[in-house]
């Protein structure tokens, strides 16, 4: 569906390659997790699969074809590839959280029956019909977050990217989140994310790919990934809970020390 072949990008300012010589796909269907460490260039590849950042080194298709770099290629690319941003600060746009959520709507050009029904149904999936008349400067950040995830999701994108999907969000808003991806994927949307949420990851994804230093150093499924001790040790991302539980149960008799370390990845507690 997505592929990158061979892709450098370095950011304006800087000298060295934020990505390097990085290929990657996405295919139709991969529940894909995108995890490595802060900075090494997990947003920068949404962003350049979304059109925001034009690689200085390689091509990147969608559907086959090389993605264009012009006004009108750009908006035809956004309405198959959605991208919610790590910071729903700079997604947001219009003035209230009914605005904010039909004016991607309106841009489509949808009738204004259809795009009431989205809009209410959208409001209802992410519990914001309470707050649908409130000011987005009056929310707090954890209801950014799921204004800026129900605005994409509305438009039903053919691709869905998530920057830190999980962030801010409560343990209830996970839940629905989780529930709001499985619905969205039965209609056909294929949908990637990028996160430091390893339980989320464990919980929902069937493929992990691993960014260290601008690069693809990983990929596999999530059981694969976090048996590789080059990359829960290695690259210091750690491992699900469920995982270290697990283990932790199955090395020796579990005593309350070995299950708080397992909190913390299998590292030992101070
Ligand atoms: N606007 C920018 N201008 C210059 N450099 C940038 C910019 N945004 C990111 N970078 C640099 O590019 C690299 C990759 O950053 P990126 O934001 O893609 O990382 P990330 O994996 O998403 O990190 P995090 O887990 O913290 O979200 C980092 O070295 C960062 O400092
Ligand atoms: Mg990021």
């Amino acid at each position: 569906m997505l592929e990158f072949d061979n892709i450098e990008y370095t950011y304006p300012c800087n000298t060295t390659p934020a990505i390097k010589n990085l290929s990657w796909q996405i295919p139709v269907g991969r529940r894909c997790a995108l995890i490595g460490r802060n900075g090494c260039g997990k947003t920068t590849l949404f962003r350049l699969a979304n059109g925001l950042y034009q690689p200085q080194k390689g091509v990147i298709r969608y559907q086959g074809k090389p993605l264009r770099y012009n006004r009108k290629s750009l908006s035809d690319l956004r309405q198959k590839v959605g991208l919610v941003f790590q910071n729903p600060e700079q997604q947001l746009v219009a003035t209230t959280v009914i605005e904010d959520i039909s004016y991607g709507l309106c841009n489509l050009g949808v009738s204004e029956g259809e795009m009431r029904d989205r809009v209410r149904a959208t409001l209802a999936d992410f519990d914001l019909e309470d707050l649908a008349h409130t000011p987005i400067n009056y929310l707090s950040l954890g209801q950014k977050k799921r204004v800026s995830i129900a605005d994409v999701m509305v438009l039903a994108p053919q691709l869905l990217l998530l920057d830190e999907p999980t962030a801010y969000l409560d343990p209830y808003q996970v839940r629905q989140l989780r529930r709001m991806l499985n619905q969205i994927e039965k209609k056909g949307t294929t949908i990637a994310i990028a996160t430091h949420n390893l339980d989320f990851v464990y919980a929902w994804a069937n493929w992990v790919c691993v960014v260290d230093r601008g690069q693809i150093v990983a990929e596999d499924t999530p059981e694969g990934i976090f048996r590789r001790s080059e990359v829960v040790e290695g690259l210091g991302l750690g491992c699900p809970l469920a995982m270290s539980i697990l283990e932790a149960l199955h090395h020796d008799t579990p005593t309350e020390q070995a299950l708080k370390d397992a909190l913390f990845f299998q590292g030992k507690l101070d």
